[in-house]
């Protein structure tokens, strides 16, 4: 029996991805892998069931179960949803197992081994499968679309019979995965673009985008080459540095967060208040608490004149290729586990699978999300938690 990997439509609010594209169909069927997707999958993507060439369609995971051996999903299921997932199969999708902690008891519950990807280890030999890489550069493009968009000015210097415009600044703060291709997209749109990220490395990555570092005097790299918290006293130094650099932008888009932490706050209100009327602030940090004080996740404000955009889930919005980019990271993933004979051979051990392996054999594998249900008392996780990921 050739391995059946499922694709159910997402149903997130907002949620516009898809698990599958028509390309991984074919990488799925040259593995042996037959591919099953739910009708109407990819529609919030604009992709018509037609386009699944060489998969099956199947009306729901309610009425006609594929049976499944592997689901792949974007957001976590539901615990209904579990549900309608055989026991002992494999999921693999973005979980959040610490805003979702009832639905990983779920996934222990029925026995299912379950892999969150963003997990997935950051090392060169799982780039491939790096999800949070593959959507934070999507947000990052995204966002200096958005920033251009809600600016009531031209991001390119313009040479005109009317005369001839100055080019828009854009200053980028955090400059990982989404701030690089933030600053990436401005140049190509014709911006002015500086940048500033604690970690000094980032400098250099920076003037490869033809754009300016804003050096100061703070370095936090922290472990495995992300950021580690500031100080209370280097966070004040930061914010009178960048105040002002900050007041001169057109656009600025933020992107700082510290993994596991609320996103540090890097603008406080007086340097908004610094910035001319018509100015806007895209925080793409807005998911884990924004970068700024005056950011409201989900809701675009005005604030003494300067526009406040806190979008969430981003990549959502640009839903084909982020579906494609996704699809291809689940591949990556998913490849290893099956022999030459088409059959699954997980190597538990193997560093990548370890990593995000969150349930198996009916236990919680994960220590830290296993610690952090263990403290949750019953009336905390009666509800999903809000805000934590
Ligand atoms: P992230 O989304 O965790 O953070 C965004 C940026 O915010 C980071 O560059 C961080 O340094 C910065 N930041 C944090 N606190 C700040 C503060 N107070 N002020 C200014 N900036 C601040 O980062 P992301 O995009 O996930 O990447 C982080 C690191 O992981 C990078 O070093 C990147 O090169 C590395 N990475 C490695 C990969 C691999 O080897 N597979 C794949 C992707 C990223």
């Amino acid at each position: 029996m050739p391995i059946k990997v499922a694709i159910p439509r997402e149903t997130a609010e907002g949620e516009r991805r898809v698990a599958i594209s028509a390309d991984v169909i074919n990488r799925l069927s040259k593995l042996g892998i037959e591919t099953f997707i739910e009708s109407g999958a990819g529609k919030a993507a604009n992709i018509a069931d037609s386009a699944y060439k060489g998969a099956n369609l199947f009306e729901s995971m309610q009425s006609a179960n594929p049976d499944a051996d592997i689901i792949w999903c974007v957001q976590a299921p539901t615990e209904e949803e579990i549900d309608n997932i055989k026991e002992g199969s494999i999921l693999i999708g973005t979980l959040l197992p610490y805003k979702y902690p009832e639905r990983v008891k779920k996934l222990q519950a029925r026995n299912i081994t379950s892999f969150s990807m963003e997990f997935v280890p950051r090392i060169s030999r799982a780039q491939s499968m790096d999800v949070l890489s593959s959507q934070a550069s999507i947000a990052g493009y995204k966002a200096a679309i958005m920033g251009a968009d809600l600016l009531g000015r031209f991001f390119p210097m313009l040479t005109t019979a009317a005369g001839t415009v100055r080019p828009s600044k854009v200053i980028v703060i955090g400059v990982g995965v989404a701030g690089l291709q933030a600053i990436a997209t401005a140049k190509r749109l014709g911006a002015v673009v500086e940048a500033y990220d604690v970690r000094p490395e980032t400098k250099q990555q920076i003037e490869s985008l033809a754009a300016k570092a804003i050096q100061l005097d703070i370095s936090a790299t922290g472990e495995g080459g992300y950021a580690r918290e500031l100080s209370v006293a280097e966070k004040q130094q930061q914010q009178d540095e960048l105040a002002s650099y900050v007041s001169k932008a057109n656009v600025l888009i933020t992107t700082a967060a510290v993994p596991g932490r609320p996103a540090p706050k890097i603008v406080p209100n007086s340097t908004v208040e610094m910035m001319q009327a018509g100015s806007v602030i895209i925080d793409l940090a807005a998911e884990s608490g924004g970068n700024t004080d005056l950011t409201q996740s989900g809701k675009t404000i005005n604030h003494q004149g300067v526009i406040i955009h806190g979008p969430l889930n981003v990549a959502s919005q640009v839903p084909e290729h982020a579906s494609e980019m996704y699809a291809k990271n689940l591949f990556n993933f998913t490849a290893p586990m099956v022999d030459e004979a088409g059959e699954l051979a997980i190597d538990f051990k193997d560093e990548v699978i370890a990593g995000a392996l969150l349930t198996h054999n009916g236990e919680v594998k994960n220590t830290a999300v296993s610690d952090f249900i263990d403290t949750l008392t019953d009336q905390d996780t009666d509800q999903d938690q809000k805000g934590e990921n």
